[in-house]
């Protein structure tokens, strides 16, 4: 090697090692001047070359001394804190921290105080864009942009968000159920009264989620396994339904969505020149899985700019493309766009492009689909793992519906009645435990310091400053929920605990009078979604701050009474006339199962209780949180007055 070349090498290190120790040294001063506790880390724990090796390294650097990387390795793990949960912030004695690395500053915390803070505050603590590459790469929208952008995108996509297509959400969430429970019975289950044992729960309720919101949110009718297209759909949409790649299409619309979700990092990370060619089945995947999903989305973009022109009425459901395609197509816009000046109004001077339609549709299939499929997939096995809620649960389904045929139930007459009940309990209590978004990323403002009060003291936050509001953590933060002693593992708080009994307690004495001396911060705009409750008075209602599954304050979910509402109905169709039971087939087959007493019976499915818990605390959120590489929790279903477990009122 010349010379000159390792002069080249010699000079280019030196000033990538002063880049570094410039960078290093700059955040830990800001980290040290807010008065908060921070932790010194050497890489930013969110670079994307760090969580794509991490499992290479952490092996590596726990071969070093512990006291070098003892305090602060947690927090370079993604997903630490559903893993870890109170550990290191007890540790820490902190409900707030800095984390400061060369690249990068920011705040963690899991206080309700701080998290009500930043969710009502939007101007100062905007949403931190630059972590939502990944949902943006079909397109700009309603998720991943901030200011007038968003204003526009929210003003666009929340008007689909209405209680008459939450009714409507209501009666194709019961229909899908019913789909689900056909497909998991099979003829012969009809016959038995029991399923064999599932082990596609996860991905049977994505099915079930994703054909909601392909129907009440784009009119598509997707099918399970079996079932058969209805005669009266429109044929341009039939196609989006076949069971079958349709002309012209290598996959069809649902694999192509599940191949573009499934592989969506490699999406973002290769392009499509590169995919195409590596030789991996990872790659062919992902070529294949987006290649298809855009080509579908530019489909039923140009069919619905066509029949937009051509004036078609919008359809029944919320119709999102229609309601999207009609803001930049529609007559009122092109009078909009051609005046465009409305004043005082950003938003009327610009609108969606379309890219901008394609990925705000991106989005809410996605949004819609994942989450809910997951809390319906969690709350499935919470309810097999723990028969005395599920028990509960049945008895109030009883008495709200008796024995009435689901297709008859109504939204308007039974929603809150159902919302209010365990079955909405349930539903919160698995939001508590597993929620699927289980970091909501924040940042202050680029341009300006932010304070914050903390515990009647005053902090200042520099500029730019990332914030990562840790929603699973403060979901069982034991200063912000009443607790007990743990009945079932003896642990000095039940935070840990599944127990929808929980929502019943007693209102916390103050979290009233918390909610009325917000006045100053509370975001009064309305950005659409529902404004109601699905509260009754007399129930548990957290500490603002302390509960956030969907967010809060104007960045708040969008389909959170969409979601609610479909949970509520399924878990009522089920209930209504099924119970969930671990399958315990990894231990004992039918035959002996049958033979045993009564105890062992008990002590066996306390095994497959055991494991349940053990697999779910194994989750992790690529999107969201839930089970990867092919973990599950086995479970069977069967006609209530079948159980072999469950109605043992001893566990
Ligand atoms: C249990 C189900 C769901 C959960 C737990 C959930 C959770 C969340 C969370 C935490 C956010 C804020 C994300 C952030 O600030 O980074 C969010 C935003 C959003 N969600 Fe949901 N969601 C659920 C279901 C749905 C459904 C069914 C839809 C639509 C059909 C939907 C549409 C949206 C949209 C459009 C946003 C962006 C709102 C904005 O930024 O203005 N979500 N959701
Ligand atoms: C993909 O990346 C390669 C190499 O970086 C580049 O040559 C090619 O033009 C890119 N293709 C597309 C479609 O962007
Ligand atoms: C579910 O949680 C919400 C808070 O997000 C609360 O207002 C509601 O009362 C809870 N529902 C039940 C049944 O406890």
């Amino acid at each position: 090697m010349s010379f000159a070349v390792l002069a080249a090498v010699g000079v280019a290190l030196a000033a990538a090692t002063y880049t570094y120790v410039l960078g290093l040294y700059k955040n830990v001063a800001k980290a040290r001047k807010t008065g908060l506790p921070y932790l010194v880390v050497p890489i930013s724990p969110i670079n994307l070359a760090w969580q794509l090796t991490f499992t290479f390294w952490v092996p590596l650097i726990k071969l070093l001394p512990k006291s070098l990387w003892e305090n602060w390795l947690f927090v370079m793990i993604p997903e630490w804190a559903y893993h870890t949960g109170q550990t290191h912030w007890d540790r820490l004695g902190a409900e707030s921290f800095l984390v400061a690395s060369p690249g990068h500053l920011a705040l963690y915390t899991q206080s309700a105080e701080v998290i009500h803070q930043v969710t009502q505050r939007r101007e100062a603590f905007p949403k931190n864009i630059a972590q939502y590459g990944i949902l943006e790469m079909f397109g700009r929208n309603v998720l991943t942009t901030e200011g007038a952008v968003w204003r526009l995108h929210r003003k666009i996509t929340s008007a689909s968000f209405n209680e008459k297509n939450a009714a409507h959400t209501f009666a194709q969430a019961i229909h899908q159920t019913k789909g689900m429970l056909d497909m998991w019975f099979g003829p012969d289950g009809a016959k038995t009264g029991t399923t064999g044992t599932i082990r596609s729960l996860e991905h049977d309720t994505m099915t079930w989620a994703l054909n909601i919101i392909g129907y009440v949110g784009f009119g598509l009718r997707l099918l399970w396994p079996g079932e058969t297209m209805p005669k009266d759909i429109d044929p341009k949409l039939a196609k989006y339904g076949s069971l079958n790649p349709p002309a012209g299409h290598s996959l069809t619309f649902a694999d192509s969505l599940a191949k573009t979700l499934e592989r969506i990092v490699a999406i973002l990370v290769y392009n499509e020149t590169i995919l195409r060619l590596l030789p991996f089945k990872f790659a062919k995947e992902a070529y294949q899985g987006k290649r298809n999903y855009l080509q579908y989305m530019d489909e039923f973009l140009r069919d619905k700019i066509d029949e937009t022109r051509r004036g078609v009425p919008q359809r029944e459901g919320m119709d999102i493309m229609g309601q999207l395609v009609q803001s930049s197509y529609g007559s009122e816009s092109k009078k909009a766009g051609s005046t465009g000046t409305t004043k005082g109004d950003p938003t009327s001077t610009f609108k969606l492009s379309d890219a901008d339609i394609i990925g705000n549709a991106f989005i809410m299939i996605v949004a819609g689909h994942e989450t809910t499929a997951n809390t319906l997939h969690f709350a499935l096995v919470e309810l097999a793992t723990n028969p005395s809620t599920q028990r509960r649960l049945q008895q109030e389904v009883d008495a709200l519906f008796g024995d009435s045929d689901p297709s008859t139930w109504e939204y308007e007459k039974n929603i809150n009645a159902l919302l209010a009940s365990h079955v909405g309990a349930t539903v919160n209590e698995t939001l508590r435990l597993v929620p699927p978004v289980t970091v909501i990323p924040k940042v202050v403002t680029p341009d300006a310091e932010q304070t914050l009060r903390i515990d009647g003291r005053t902090y200042v936050l520099p500029p730019g400053l990332a914030i990562s509001l840790v929603a699973v953590c403060a979901h069982r933060n034991p200063r912000w929920w009443p607790t007990r002693p743990s009945e079932r593992t003896g642990a000095p708080t039940d935070l840990d605990d599944f127990l929808p009994e929980r929502w019943y307690r007693t209102a916390r004495d103050g979290s009233r009078e918390a909610e009325e001396e917000d006045g100053d911060i509370v975001d009064k705009g309305d950005y659409g979604g529902f404004q109601g409750s699905d509260v009754a008075a007399s129930l548990y209602r957290p500490v603002r701050g302390s509960y956030v599954p969907f967010s809060d304050g104007p960045r708040s979910c969008l389909g959170r009474r969409i979601a609610m509402v479909e949970m509520g109905a399924v878990l009522a169709v089920i209930f209504q006339r099924y119970s969930i039971e671990l399958a315990v087939d990894e231990w004992a087959d039918d035959g002996e199962v049958e033979a045993m007493t009564p105890a062992q019976r008990r002590a066996l499915y306390r095994k497959a209780q055991h494991k349940s818990r053990e697999t779910i605390r194994g989750a992790n959120s690529v999107l969201t949180l839930k089970l990867h590489g092919g973990a599950h929790v086995p479970v069977r279903l069967v006609r209530r007055g079948r159980e072999r477990f469950v109605s043992d009122p001893e566990l």
